[in-house]
């Protein structure tokens, strides 16, 4: 099996030109035009290989190769397009075309599978646009009900039925479900975005288990007023709640002595957003994650009851929603064993995924794993996260064992 490298380097350079970003950042917001030109680009990729193609009601994308037996269910690898502002190229996109690279070196190599093998590319793993994540994989778990996805807004009000009409996506969304079942395995190709592969010089990563993310919407409402007039002991300041807010959550994480535990306040809005104008509303989002449940479940009912003490000893209201509060997923041991020995003869480690992937998602319906290749420093999610084309092959070619692998083991 011998993968392609330059032609797997030439298709991540030109999908990374698909971006309302200059080089070498990455911006690649669902249903942007860049996104919908990425995504027409990808199909006709596909196409070009040989595989069937298809986009459900929410806009995942599905390339499929038969397999000998019909009756079998597909096995199926697969991951993101869509870049958060100022993003890099690798994070999602190498497995995606990593996975049709794989699907190539297969049949190229004379392989025929027995199960019918699918790429699968998730409409916005990443939360920028509607502000929740995995909104493909979530829909087709059945973790997220389908008006309520509807409903979700981008930050000017509008609902994802009308962006994904608009990008020609049409049907009920409930249509995008699928049945626990409907896929034999799901192993996803992935950059480890920590520094851990690299630091500890290994090749791969073997993914045992996936954190548990939630994420909490915090809204203090106080006074606004004049910045210059209003004498300090009259002032109920909704931006000084927030920052106590989200100095009360990097308390509660570290207290919670989770190796790990994390939380993050990524999002804080002020308003009316002027110097000269003490804040009368403060909107936060939390992301707490944890491979724990019980660590977890203690930041998260800590987090509420700071954000209501804050709130009454500031004199402000305080209105708190939760946008999603997943458990983490436990990677499927046949699978993970697959995968270790599809790496022999590389360096590789056993871990856990701090971060998040459709693969959360898709452990609810099918087998899953995941495989990690180094990116330089653990750096992700900014415009200089790099990996080599040596070290994407590398993860390419552990896919391509793999499922051909999986393809002898799963019914
Ligand atoms: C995915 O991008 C995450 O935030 O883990
Ligand atoms: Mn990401
Ligand atoms: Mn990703």
């Amino acid at each position: 099996m011998k993968v392609n490298s330059s032609r797997l380097r030439e298709e991540l350079a030109e999908l990374a030109t698909f971006s309302s970003h200059p080089p070498p950042a990455v911006t690649r917001l669902v249903f942007s035009d860049e996104d919908l030109r990425a995504r027409n680009w990808l199909a006709e990729k596909c196409l070009a290989a040989g595989l069937s193609t298809r986009f459900d009601a929410v806009g995942n994308f599905f390339a499929r190769w038969e397999g000998s037996h019909p009756g079998l269910s597909p096995l199926a690898t697969g991951s993101h397009t869509d870049a958060i502002p100022n993003a890099g190229m690798f994070d999602g996109v190498v497995g995606v075309l990593g996975g049709l690279e794989a699907i190539r070196v297969l049949r190229e190599s004379g392989f025929q599978p027995r199960h019918p093998v699918e790429l699968i590319m998730f409409t916005s793993e990443e939360p920028t646009r509607f502000g929740i994540g995995c909104l493909g994989s979530r829909l087709m778990s059945g973790s997220l009900a389908p008006d309520r996805a509807d409903a979700l807004v981008d930050l000017e009000g509008r609902p994802l039925a009308e962006w994904r009409s608009s990008a020609g996506y049409q049907g009920d969304l409930a249509g995008v479900r699928i049945s626990p079942g409907a896929y034999a395995a799901f192993v996803e190709l992935h950059i480890e975005q920590g520094p851990l592969l690299e630091r500890g010089g290994f090749d791969i990563g073997v993914v045992e288990k996936i954190a548990a993310p939630a994420a909490l919407r915090v809204e203090f409402t106080g006074e606004g007023g004049h910045a210059g007039a209003v004498l300090m002991p009259d002032r109920h300041d909704a931006g000084l709640a927030a920052a106590e807010a989200a100095l009360a959550l990097e308390k509660l994480v570290r207290e919670s002595g989770s190796p790990d535990g994390v939380g993050t306040t990524g999002l804080v809005k002020l308003f009316p957003n002027a110097i000269n104008s003490i804040p009368c509303r403060a909107v936060l989002e939390m992301d707490i994650r944890d491979t724990h449940l019980s660590s977890r479940d203690v930041v998260t009912t800590g987090i509420l009851e700071a954000v209501t003490a804050i709130a009454d000893r500031r004199g402000v209201a305080v209105k708190t929603e939760w946008i999603n509060v997943d458990p983490p997923a436990e990677c499927d041991l046949r699978l993970v064993g697959i995968i270790g020995q599809a790496a022999e003869g590389w360096k590789s480690l056993r871990m856990v995924s701090r971060a998040y992937h459709d693969s959360l998602f898709m452990a609810r319906l099918a087998p899953t794993a995941m495989i990690f290749i180094p990116c330089r420093n653990g750096w992700s999610h900014r415009p200089d996260e790099f990996s080599s084309p040596e070290q994407i092959a590398c993860g390419v070619e552990v896919l391509a064992r793999t499922l051909a692998a999986a393809d002898a083991s799963f019914e």
